[in-house]
């Protein structure tokens, strides 16, 4: 099919539709998509739902509208599908900040340890990983691992933070990894927010550093957060967590009223690498099938295991 084929006629939104049909694709959105993609998205969720829907997906292609490293996890999942991505340079601070050297002579070095590995880090370091955790089951993940084990946590040190304080496990590193996004919301706006809207709510993601998490009343994966708004949807709520997931938030508490912090990164709350996606380059990217997510079967066979580990813990 060419472009001017598909072009014709329609606006925008159409020819996504249209053509997601045609290659019978299924959308996949993460809560930190512009409002516009949600709305196209056959399924909208946090990380650890997404996985579990790709690996179900049927179709030929899952066009995969989150971070490349989200991109990479359902491939794994869902190997004999095509997955695309809109922008191929939709990465992560988290996994920019791991590289898979230090981590294979970690290894190296102490065989005997655990690894942990956030599922945002590269395909690579995933492969040198014992299990994969996600923000959402990362407590769960730990607390299955024997307690005579040290464990290495990578790469986000606030949700290592947080895991280790909820766990209580003394033996546990932590990489020293951090979100560009999250780890610059400072606990000083959130105060000042919270002298604006002194009955307000406080709903953070666990990548917020501790000072942040310490004032929050929730903490949770970003769909962890919408379900806890949606069984209590009314009153002033303080969001510490990329804008994204008002789409979601304004659908199950449409009473509630949601203040977001800006971070001191960028004076807002929102990704630049999650908001590289737009609907041209969703469209482009079902009509040539690229970016397109390729994996090496050595690398499957070695970061499907850490994965499929993770997935077994409910
Ligand atoms: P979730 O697992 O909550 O979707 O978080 C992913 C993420 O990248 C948060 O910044
Ligand atoms: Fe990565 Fe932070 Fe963006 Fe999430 S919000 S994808 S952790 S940079």
């Amino acid at each position: 099919m060419t472009a001017s084929a598909v072009l014709s006629g329609t606006d925008l939104a159409e020819e996504i539709l249209d053509l997601k049909r045609h290659r019978r694709a299924i959308l996949l959105a993460h809560h930190y998509q512009d409002a516009e993609i949600q709305e196209l998205a056959d399924f909208v969720g946090d990380s650890l739902e997404l996985a579990r829907k790709a690996k179900d997906a049927h179709g030929d292609v899952i066009a995969f509208c989150g971070v490349w490293f989200m991109a990479e996890t359902a491939k794994l999942l869902n190997p004999s599908r095509v997955v695309i991505v809109p922008d191929k340079d939709a990465s992560c601070s988290l996994v920019d900040g791991c590289p898979v050297e230090p981590i294979r002579e970690y290894r190296r070095r102490n065989p005997d340890h655990t690894i942990v590995g956030y599922i945002n880090t590269s395909i690579e370091v995933k492969a040198e990983c014992d299990i994969l955790c996600t923000s959402r089951n990362a407590v769960a993940v730990v607390n299955s691992i024997p307690a005579d084990r040290t464990v290495l946590f990578l790469p986000d040190r606030n949700l290592g933070n947080y895991v280790q304080k909820e766990t209580g496990r003394e033996n546990m590193k932590i990489w020293q990894g951090s979100c560009i996004v999250h780890n610059t919301f400072p606990v000083r706006r959130l105060l000042d927010a919270k002298a604006l809207y002194p009955d307000a709510v406080v709903v953070a993601h666990p990548e917020c550093p501790l000072d942040v998490l310490r004032h929050s009343d929730f903490i949770g994966s970003t769909s962890a957060i919408i379900d806890y708004c949606a069984a209590r949807p009314f009153g002033d709520y303080i969001v510490m967590t990329e804008s994204g997931v008002q789409f979601s938030l304004e659908r199950v508490a449409p009473a509630a009223r949601f203040h977001y912090v800006a971070n001191d990164n960028c004076n807002c709350s929102e990704c630049p690498f999650m908001r590289l996606n737009t609907l041209e380059k969703l469209r482009d990217a079902l009509i040539d099938l690229e970016p397109r997510v390729e994996i090496s079967a050595d690398l499957l066979a070695r970061a499907l295991p850490p994965l499929e580990r993770m997935l077994a813990i409910r």
